[in-house]
């Protein structure tokens, strides 16, 4: 599959949303008044039409993330967040850029106090509060906030020409959408420190020898290859999927005591799921379960 039009019926516009939606009634209910997108191309695939696919669409400024784009990226994801018929969110660029940071000429003539006021950049919080998983399927830069937003997913996954970094440093700046502070929790301190202090650029390999990436595919087969990791998550009760991400996210947030005191009253709470019921009856029975999502 060599690009993304391969695999996904686009939606450009309200109208041809519509068009879509009439036309196929398979499709999930929302797209029939979904918001015409300017900044991002929505669709969903998979076998099973459970994989939400996110395109960040502004090609010419190599996907820079301007807040239009990324007020469009936030409803996208509440939208698919709030379908029960999506098990998993996936967030591409194209073989250039995933992106390759914050709108410099958008922010360029920004102040301290209007950053303030406008709480600038306050929208990219929307995705960290997505209960779904979010892969980000990274071919080309990902680069200042472009390698940020990868990182707000829960996994991700690199073509083999993927290059990430965090070069704020170069235009006067420091990251400012988590990169000091999951940059290290990726891949340490010293790392982390020679990324952002230099803003040198690594390349996949490298990246996914430091564990900031899982793992690395030709360019043409990443976006095949990240499907198919969100359609097997697809096949788990998205209830105890969810579960699962809130668990392993905690271990970023608290001290071990804690988060071990969270995953236990979790891990006990699986015990009041139809799921967990299922799941290990099915086990026993040796047959495949059938998970209802509650
Ligand atoms: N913001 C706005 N426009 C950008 C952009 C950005 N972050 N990155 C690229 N573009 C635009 C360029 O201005 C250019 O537009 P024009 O054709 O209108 O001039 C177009 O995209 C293509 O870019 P280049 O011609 O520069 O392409 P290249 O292949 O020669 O270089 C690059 C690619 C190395 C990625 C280079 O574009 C670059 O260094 N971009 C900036 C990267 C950067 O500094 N990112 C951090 C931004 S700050 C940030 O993200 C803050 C934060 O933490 C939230």
């Amino acid at each position: 599959m060599a690009s993304i039009g391969a695999v996904t019926r686009v939606l450009l516009g309200k109208n041809v949303a519509n068009k879509v939606a009439a036309a196929n009634t398979g499709f999930i209910k929302f797209y029939s008044t979904a918001p015409a997108y300017e900044n991002i191309k929505i669709d969903v695939v998979g076998a099973k039409k459970n994989v939400a696919l996110i395109q960040l669409n502004r090609p010419k400024a190599l996907n820079a993330l301007c807040g239009p784009l990324f007020v469009e990226l936030g409803q996208a994801v509440r939208d698919f967040d709030a379908d029960d018929k999506v098990a998993a969110i996936v967030i591409t660029g194209n073989e250039k850029a995933f992106a390759a940071g914050a709108d410099i000429k958008e922010m360029q003539n920004n102040t301290y106090s209007e950053n303030q006021k406008k709480g600038f950049l306050k929208d990219w919080e929307d995705i960290s509060n997505c209960g779904k998983p979010i892969i980000a399927a990274v071919n080309g830069f990902a680069l200042g906030g472009g390698c940020e937003l990868a990182m707000l997913c829960d996994i991700i996954y690199a073509g083999e020409k993927a290059k990430f970094g965090q070069p704020e440093i170069n235009i006067g700046t420091i990251p400012g959408a988590g990169g000091t502070q999951r940059l290290p929790r990726y891949v340490g301190k010293s790392k982390a420190m020679e990324i952002v202090l230099t803003g040198n650029f690594i390349d996949a390999a490298e990246a996914e020898r430091m564990g900031l990436v899982s793992r690395v595919f030709p360019v043409d087969k990443l976006l095949e290859e990240t499907i198919k990791l969100a359609e097997k998550i697809g096949t788990h009760s998205p209830l105890i999927v969810k579960m699962a991400k809130a668990a392993v996210n905690q271990a970023y947030e608290t001290t071990l005591k804690s988060g071990l005191l969270f995953e236990k009253s979790y891990f006990y709470g699986t015990f009041a799921t139809a799921d967990r019921k299922e799941g290990m009856s099915a086990f026993v029975e040796k047959r495949p379960p059938n998970f209802k999502n509650e």
